[in-house]
């Protein structure tokens, strides 16, 4: 047994998005989002679920900001719907929107809770799909607006801005999956840079607003890359894949340029377009405050062949699959924590030693055992006390991590997975809408209070 303590001053928190748990799909003047869409169309989800009511959280944010406070949280992440702000994306703007985020900004900051607030988490305005979504810089700008509307309103107490929760997933893979309406993956790749862009306005729309005095960044889910076996191919993959999934995120955001690597290859294999050089001025202008890392599994490498095509290219574009024998998590994600250690080294070397905070880290799990009202959820408890260690490690070797934030404060809506897989450190019983509390959300709770834990290695 051995004491693991963390720094003073370290951020523990939970986060969430807003489609995930709001429900309240069409009240109060909300207007429709893309994921409202999807749900209410088509048929990727799993049992045709829906957010419509999720975890009904905008009933009870009040109830559920009572859980966090018993759980000691002192931060949680949770994303602003943008059309329940502005139901149409743009122009008129819904005070009843405003007066849930306004409520419950005010009873975290009355239970002494840090928000954290993410403005996109996939819930695009519907009406913006029509012009091409991110493929369009209309929507860049009405972005833009709404963020510069948020700082107005908001940033008095906010002091914590994400501009976007993980572009790779909701540009490229959705696009991938054909969630979008379409599957074209030479626009996916071109789309991440307009979002980039939008990234950067948003920054630059912050620093000159009038609260002006936090710190903001953006969220990527990031993953270690390794071959899986010693061949060149394997080795040559490795770097590729690590140039697509990570690097073609983190260079912009810190360097205001593209890997050439990466650029080299979807110039060859897509022809892609060359990026106008005052959108790189522009990022390089409007640097980040943090870096916030998504972060649950690793990547193994194992091509079959060289990439010579847009076929080739999108098969290695989709997360690897483990072994047999690997532990997995109930999504069927590796779990690895040296690959989060690995991580945090690689970031803080390659990119100036940044400000990092965890912004999701956790892990699905069947959730089948339920004694006295506490879920037995010893595999997740598991998960958390080695990845915690694993950031540790990274912390005491110099790694500026300032925060952890465990995915998910309680089970949701977890996309095309609908409710089929648990991520929530609180139950929820989805029919009376019950929370629960799990071991890990109490241990969490103990690790929160001492700053620390005793880890069984
Ligand atoms: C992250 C997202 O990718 O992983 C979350 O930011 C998501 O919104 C979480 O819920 C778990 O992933 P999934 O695909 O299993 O829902």
């Amino acid at each position: 047994m051995r004491e693991i303590k963390f720094p003073e001053g370290f951020i523990w928190g939970s986060a969430t998005s807003s489609y995930q748990i709001e429900g309240a799909w069409n009240e109060d003047g909300k207007g429709e989002s893309v994921w409202d869409a999807i749900c209410h169309t088509t048929s990727f989800i799993h049992d045709g679920d829906t957010g419509d009511i999720a975890c009904d959280h905008y009933h009870r944010y009040k109830e559920d900001v009572q859980l966090m406070k018993e759980m000691n949280l002192q931060a949680y992440r949770f994303s602003v719907s943008w059309p329940r702000i502005f139901p149409t994306g743009k122009g008129k703007i819904n005070l009843k929107g405003v007066e849930f985020y306004d409520n419950l900004i005010n009873e975290l900051i009355a239970n002494d809770i840090e928000p954290f607030v993410t403005l996109y988490h996939w819930d695009l305005p519907l009406e913006f799909n029509k012009i091409g979504a991110w493929e369009s810089r209309e929507v860049v700008d009405a972005f833009v607006d709404y963020a510069r509307f948020m700082f107005d309103k908001f940033g008095d107490r906010v002091k914590k801005w994400i501009t976007f929760n993980e572009p790779l997933v909701f540009v490229v893979w959705f696009n991938f999956l054909g969630l979008y309406g379409k599957k074209d993956i030479a626009a996916g790749m071109r789309a991440t840079h307009l979002v980039n862009v939008a990234h950067a306005k948003t920054i630059e729309a912050y620093r000159d607003s009038d609260n002006s005095d936090g710190l903001i960044g953006t969220t990527l889910n990031l993953n270690s890359v390794y071959p899986k076996t010693d061949s060149l191919l394997d080795k040559e993959g490795t770097t590729i894949v690590d140039g697509i999934m990570n690097r073609w995120y983190l260079d912009p955001v810190f360097k205001g340029e593209y890997p050439s690597d990466t650029l080299a290859l979807l110039e060859r294999i897509f022809n892609f377009p060359s990026i106008p050089d005052e959108d790189l001025q522009l990022l390089k202008d409007n640097p980040l405050d943090f870096l916030g890392i998504n972060n649950y599994s690793c990547t193994r490498v194992n091509l079959k062949k060289p990439i010579k095509n847009q076929t080739d290219f999108n098969e290695i574009l989709l997360p690897s699959k483990p072994e047999k024998g690997v532990e997995v998590s109930d999504v069927g994600w590796e779990v690895y924590p040296d690959g989060l250690y690995d991580l945090l080294k690689r970031v803080d070397r390659d990119y100036e030693h940044p400000l990092i905070y965890i912004t999701e880290n956790g892990m699905a799990c069947k959730d089948e055992n339920i004694v006295d009202k506490v879920v037995q959820d010893d595999d997740r408890l598991s998960y958390l006390q080695r990845y915690f260690e694993a950031a540790s490690r990274a912390i005491n070797e110099g790694v500026n991590l300032k925060g952890y934030f465990v995915w998910s404060l309680m089970d949701n809506f977890e996309w095309v997975e609908g409710y089929s897989k648990r991520f929530g450190i609180i139950r929820v019983e989805y029919e009376t809408q019950e929370r629960m509390w799990k071991k890990s959300s109490l241990w969490y709770r103990d690790v929160i209070a001492k700053n620390g834990f005793d880890f069984q290695s």
